[in-house]
């Protein structure tokens, strides 16, 4: 049997690459967390969210019956947006930070049909719960293990249900600052080759589209346009 350098033969990580392991998780988790306070704060990050939430529904028509998984929360922009036109919207994320300024929200503003949870779908069992629509904007090219995200995306769907997901085409690597060395996993995506990932999984009337264009500054000073998709898939 094959047995990775991180792995003894039981598929346990050995304590001195546990130790490893869990650093390199801090690194990623604590660069959330040291955002999360001021994540709001930063205007296109609120404009990200409002236009890749009506892109999700002109793909997708919304019910009062619908339950909503928003991956990759942050501080739950995108399914706060959605919030309003469904039954209910569950927000997930790895990092304590982000989910923390979440549950505020949800206790000021009373909000009965949101809730927060911390989820990381790379390294934690698949939860019970199941949805009409999972939506996930900005998260995919943070995490290194696709294959298992969509897995347990298409696991967590309800049959019909379908699974939104919202990210940068491919860039050359200038989007993200130094800060984010260590937790940037894919430097933007291929709509074509993301969308025949999806197809494999077994999501069916895998459509793209444009859901926003955002303009930043990059290192040097420059300011550039990164353009975002949003491919919608449908469990059968
Ligand atoms: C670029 S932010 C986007 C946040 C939010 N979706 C928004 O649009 O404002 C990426 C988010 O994904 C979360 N994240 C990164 N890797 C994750 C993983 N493996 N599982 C769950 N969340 C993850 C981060 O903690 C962070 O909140």
């Amino acid at each position: 049997m094959a047995v990775s350098p991180l792995q003894n033969g039981g598929g346990e990580a050995r304590p001195v690459f546990r130790l490893v392991l869990a650093t390199m998780a801090d690194v990623d988790t604590n660069h959330f967390d040291q955002s999360a306070a001021t994540w709001d704060k930063e205007p296109r990050r609120l404009e990200l969210a409002e236009a890749v939430g009506k892109a999700i529904l002109r793909q997708v028509r919304s019910t009062q019956q619908m339950d909503v998984l928003d991956y990759g929360c942050g501080t739950g922009l995108l399914g706060l947006f959605l919030l309003p036109r469904v039954r209910s919207v569950a927000g997930a994320d790895s990092s304590p930070g982000m989910i923390r300024i979440l549950e505020d929200k949800i206790r000021s503003g009373g909000l009965r049909g949101m809730r927060a949870m911390m989820l990381d779908l790379e390294r934690d069992p698949v939860p019970e719960s199941r949805y009409h629509l999972i939506a996930a904007n900005m998260v995919a090219h943070h995490v290194e293990r696709l294959d298992a995200l969509l897995a347990a995306f298409h696991q967590m769907l309800r049959q019909g249900g379908f699974l939104a997901i919202a990210d940068l085409d491919e860039e050359p690597g200038v989007f993200h600052g130094p800060e984010a060395n260590g937790h940037v996993h894919h430097h933007g995506f291929d709509r074509r080759a993301f969308k025949d990932h999806l197809r494999r999984v077994g999501f069916v009337d895998v459509t793209d589209a444009t859901a926003h264009v955002i303009r930043k500054p990059i290192v040097g000073g420059a300011t550039r346009d990164f353009p975002v998709f949003l491919i919608v898939g449908r469990r059968v």
